[in-house]
């Protein structure tokens, strides 16, 4: 059994997440990351009725509580000994109230804490249960807006927001400090872990009122062939998204 969480996994491109892999990932259980199992029962309910096979299992976990993510890892052990996948897909953004400093401040700090911060503090919780499983995975759903390569070639359209666009850049970083770690400590490569990085496109949620442009389920397209993929296909420490109907590297 191929246990997987998704953080953030009740709404948007993290409960379309859930919907693919529980339905393409072989004897899978999906644990649906949500801040309040409430959130969670409802989509599951209706995944169940669209014949979903994954066993779905609300997990509490809010990303931004140490508390709260010591919990879910204790639920986890206790129920499952070991986590074979972990999508950090949860993340918020905080704009300023005004242009203040102090509140621009305030803002880049609880926005980095959700978008960066949290996911390495969670990943890092997860990482013994990750461990046991005979093949850990960590994706980081992040954006092509923390493409540095896309940026610096001014290939995407502008956007205000830089608290955004800088945390998910963190964010890229901390998936290749995560795999120079278990490059650098552990020497048999058959114990590591492996690290992606994702980018969803422009997908219809909350998260933009709905202006996307793509389908959440398109936005998930790309963790599903993450997860399909055979150890050694695709190498930890990569970049990826599905766009146009091509599967593809974005560059760091
Ligand atoms: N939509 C896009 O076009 C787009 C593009 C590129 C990347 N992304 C990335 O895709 C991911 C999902 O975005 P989305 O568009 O699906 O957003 P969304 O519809 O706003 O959903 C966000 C999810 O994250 C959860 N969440 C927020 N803060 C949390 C916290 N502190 N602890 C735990 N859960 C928390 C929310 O839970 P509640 O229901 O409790 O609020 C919700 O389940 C994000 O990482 C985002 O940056 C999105």
């Amino acid at each position: 059994m191929t246990v997987i969480l998704v953080t953030g996994g009740n709404r948007g491109i993290g409960l379309a997440i859930v919907q693919a892999v529980g339905t393409r990932v072989a004897d899978a259980t999906v644990l649906v990351g949500c801040r309040s199992t409430a959130n969670a029962e409802e989509p599951i309910k209706e995944l169940k009725k669209l014949g979903v096979p994954a066993k779905l299992k609300a997990l509490e976990i809010t990303i931004t509580d140490d508390a709260s993510i010591r919990a879910a890892v204790k639920v986890v052990e206790e129920n499952h000994g070991k986590l074979d996948v972990l999508i950090n897909n949860a993340a918020a953004v905080t704009l300023p109230k005004s242009t203040d400093l102090t509140d621009v401040r305030e803002s880049w700090a609880r926005t980095l804490d959700c978008v960066a911060t949290s996911q390495v503090l969670v990943t890092k919780a997860f990482l013994p249960l990750l461990r046991k499983a005979e093949w850990g995975r960590v994706v980081m759903n992040s954006s092509a807006r923390g493409s540095i390569g896309r940026n610096i070639a001014l290939e995407l359209p502008p956007s205000p927001h830089w608290l955004y666009n800088c945390s998910k850049a963190a964010l890229n970083l901390a998936t290749i400090d995560f795999r120079n770690a278990e490059v650098r400590d552990i020497p048999d490569e058959r114990d590591h872990i492996t690290f992606w990085t994702v980018s969803p496109g422009h997908c219809k949620t909350g998260f933009n009122n709905f202006r996307g442009v793509k389908d959440p389920a398109e936005g998930a397209e790309v963790i599903a062939r993450l997860l399909e993929s055979k150890r050694g296909e695709i190498s930890s420490a990569t970049f990826w998204e599905f766009e146009e109907g091509k599967f593809q590297q974005v560059p760091w």
